[in-house]
């Protein structure tokens, strides 16, 4: 029988990737301070959230997650909140149009700062200092001063999701993401993509249908519904005493939340047997993501969802697989028929990024275009095999045109890697490769859509 659970519960269990910070009483009157602030969400607003997700599990939705590896301080600016948040909506109606479904946006934004590493230090000549964890717990910069994790961290933060979120949410809800603004959503330097044309082409059709619509005595006014989006944030739940912090008991229904974001994943490097990341996320009634990687053995994946949705509320679990190219067709299978199986109503979701990192010639970390296309198809592939949904996909992506992935319509080489590789942690898709992913997804949706036609047929 497992142990009650509170928002501290998690203490008593395994935790790795935390920071170790110098100064308790800093740390405790930082939890303090978090603890007095208002919610980021709302209970409401988590559950609304997973009952699209249940219909995704259903197979009646798509998910698309996407945003920063990692955000920080100095790149916050509500222009990159603005472009990333309408790449994400040209996405989505790409998709929405190539497969007739809804889909399900989920920004890694608004708190998406902690990261794990692969090694605790990082060495640069002869000096040897802490690695980077992400602006919520120290600095980037190279320094003995700035690798030093501060709780403080913490509340700068909080504040920067809050006035994120704060953006989104008008956004989301005040014009910007109206249908008929669609063709506004192109972002100038697309231009050279030939997917930007496509795109085009989308956004004539699309005016096409609401002018139709609106001689019907359909538009905005009458249905509120086309000019405003849903929009969900994210981001992984790694930083503990942050994500504690932000726990509130619900007054409706007395189930605790994270309220830091609607949707909270687990990484793959703290979804073992065993973590005080589960044992966490267990407690609140958000819904989760679990990352899936090649070292996920199906039994272990069974016991974590017998310990993280014991209701088998669909919606509730979202598994994000991240296999890598060349493994995700040998590797995935087993997962997905152990899942099915057993019955679980979750979303089975892509994320083509963290399986597929390499080093470039000149010494960037860097992703090949090609190789997360082939991830996605491969994940698509195994689903149409075994007669599941392919139920989303999870991206790391700005709405800038960096230069960090290489490849693309628009091909960035090896050398040109340089010109504009500005993340904090991960390379990410530039708005004109994110657009094409997205028309690639769309397509083999539409082809998941006519093998459901044929079938019922
Ligand atoms: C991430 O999503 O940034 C990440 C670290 O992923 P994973 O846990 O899958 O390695
Ligand atoms: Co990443």
């Amino acid at each position: 029988m497992a142990q009650a659970w509170t928002p501290d519960s998690w203490t008593r269990f395994e935790a790795r990737h935390l920071p170790v910070y110098e100064d308790a009483a800093v740390l405790a009157q930082v939890e303090r301070t978090l603890a007095n602030y208002p919610p980021l969400v709302f209970a409401g607003e988590a559950r609304e959230l997973k009952a699209q997700l249940g219909e995704v599990a259903g197979g009646r939705g798509f998910l698309l997650q996407g945003g920063d590896c990692a955000e920080s301080f100095a790149e916050f600016h509500p222009n990159n909140i603005r472009d990333t948040f309408r790449v994400l909506l040209q996405m989505a109606v790409v998709m929405i149009f190539a497969s007739k479904l809804p889909v399900v946006k989920v920004g890694r934004m608004a708190g998406q700062f902690a990261k794990p590493r692969s090694s605790p230090t990082e060495t640069v000549g002869d000096l040897t200092l802490p690695s980077y964890l992400g602006d919520n717990v120290n600095g980037i910069d190279f320094t003995p001063g700035s690798r030093r994790n501060d709780p403080e961290r913490m509340v700068r933060a909080y504040s920067q999701a809050a006035a994120t979120l704060n953006l989104l949410r008008a956004f989301a809800g005040g014009g910007y993401a109206n249908l008929r603004q669609v063709h506004r959503w192109t972002l100038d330097f697309m231009g050279r993509s030939p997917w930007a044309d496509r795109f085009r082409d989308v956004a004539d059709r699309i005016g096409e249908a609401l002018d139709f619509m609106e001689a019907c005595g359909i538009d905005p006014e009458t249905v509120p519904q086309l000019k405003t989006a849903n929009f969900y944030t994210s981001h992984e739940a790694l930083l503990l005493p942050y994500e504690q912090a932000m726990a509130r008991q619900d007054s409706l229904t007395g189930q605790w939340y994270d309220t830091s974001a609607h949707m909270l994943w687990i990484g793959d490097r703290t979804r073992f047997e065993g973590s005080a990341h589960v044992e966490f996320l267990r407690g609140v009634g958000n819904p989760i993501g679990i990352k899936c990687g090649p070292s996920l053995e199906p039994d272990v994946l069974l016991r974590l969802l017998d310990v993280l949705d014991p209701a088998r509320d669909p919606g509730r679990i979202t598994l994000i697989s991240r296999f890598g190219h060349d493994k995700v067709e040998a590797g995935l299978p087993k997962l997905v028929r152990a899942v099915a199986r057993e019955g679980r109503p979750v979303v089975w979701s892509c994320d083509p990024m963290h399986g597929n990192v390499v080093k470039s010639a000149s010494g960037y970390k860097t992703r090949p275009f090609d190789r997360i296309l082939a991830e996605v198809r491969g994940f698509f592939a195994v689903h149409r095999a075994e007669g599941t949904h392919a139920g989303g996909i999870h991206i790391e992506m700005t709405g800038q045109d960096v230069t960090e992935c290489t490849g693309g319509a628009v091909a960035i080489t090896d050398e040109g890697l340089a010109d504009r590789y500005h993340t904090h942690c991960d390379p990410r898709l530039n708005a004109a490769q994110a657009l094409e992913l997205a028309f690639l997804t769309a397509e083999m949706l539409n082809l998941e859509r006519l093998g459901r036609r044929q079938h019922a047929a």
